[in-house]
């Protein structure tokens, strides 16, 4: 009994202190890997001085990260556990990436992001409500056109959507409420939590389509099987002309 007491004082007394931790590491890691870009407290991107173009140096210097306040622990999870953040350099597209924090950096970086200003905190979707066959309207209709039919990834100007086979379900809902880079956001009015329930529950699914007969190449539509008839056929082709060649000389 005194000892349970005893440790709930000890928690009630850590705890918060552990919190402030979190977030004093997580500002001291903002200023190693983030601030360049970023700017000091999350403010973004300086304006360049007026009158003169920015000067090149100085345009490196600021970087031209955006402004963080605000954006909430739901970007700052999305970006620091994809690997997306920190950025490599400027101009180039975020993409998934070994991480270079770990997990607990990474939680006091994404408690700094979030203590910058009143922001989104981390959804938690549940796509075991979801449906099934709505979700894959739904992808068919709003994903598809650049993530491809299985989310196997795709090709638009200037960007590469990635396949969403190492997205988790929180990543997606993330990522649609987010928009990251070129992808549009998508609005509760535009999609609700239900559909998006629906919809990670179909991403979840064309992880491991059941794939009954023929070979899926990838699952990535007809141009390549195309491509795989044209050069096996060219192969089996070229095989024969030099088998029949040689036989010819031979002869
Ligand atoms: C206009 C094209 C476009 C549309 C439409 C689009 N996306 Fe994206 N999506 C992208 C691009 C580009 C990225 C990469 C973003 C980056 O690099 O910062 C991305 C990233 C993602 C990611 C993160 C994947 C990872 O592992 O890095 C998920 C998850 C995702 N999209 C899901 C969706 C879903 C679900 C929809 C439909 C509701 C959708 N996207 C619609 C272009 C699109
Ligand atoms: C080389 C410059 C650079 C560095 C370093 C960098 N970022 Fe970024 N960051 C960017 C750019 C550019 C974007 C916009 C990417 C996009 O449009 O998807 C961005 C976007 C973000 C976003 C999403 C903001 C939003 O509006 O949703 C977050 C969160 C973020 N960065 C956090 C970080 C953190 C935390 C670090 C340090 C670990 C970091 N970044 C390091 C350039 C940088």
């Amino acid at each position: 009994m005194t000892r349970a007491v005893l440790l709930a004082l000890v928690l009630v007394v850590l705890l918060p202190g552990t919190a402030a931790a979190g977030v004093s590491q997580g500002e001291h890691l903002y200023g190693r890997f983030c601030v360049s870009c970023h700017g000091p407290n999350g403010a973004g991107r300086l304006p360049a001085p007026s009158g003169t173009g920015p000067a090149r140096d100085q345009t490196v210097l600021l970087g031209s990260g955006p402004p963080l306040v605000g954006v909430g622990a739901r970007a700052a999870d999305f970006y620091l556990r994809t690997g997306y953040m920190p950025l490599k350099r400027n101009g180039i597209q975020p993409r998934r990436s070994r991480l270079l924090l770990g997990p607990v950096e990474i939680d006091s970086l994404i408690a700094y992001v979030a203590s910058l200003g009143n922001g989104p905190g981390v959804p938690q979707p549940h796509p075991e409500r979801g449906d099934l066959s709505e979700g894959q309207h739904l992808f068919t209709e709003r994903c598809a056109g650049c993530h491809q039919i299985v989310g196997a990834g795709g090709y638009v100007t200037g960007a590469v959507p990635p396949p969403l086979q190492a997205a988790t379900p929180v990543q997606i809902a993330e990522a649609v409420r987010i928009g990251p880079y070129v992808m549009p956001t998508f609005s509760r009015s535009a999609i609700s939590d239900a559909q998006l329930d629906s919809i990670i529950r179909y991403v979840e699914y064309a992880k491991h389509p059941d794939d009954r007969g023929g070979w899926s190449l990838g699952h990535v539509g007809p141009v390549p099987e195309g491509l795989a008839t044209w050069f096996f056929g060219m192969t089996v082709l070229v095989a024969l002309c030099v088998v029949l060649g040689t036989r010819l000389r031979r002869g």
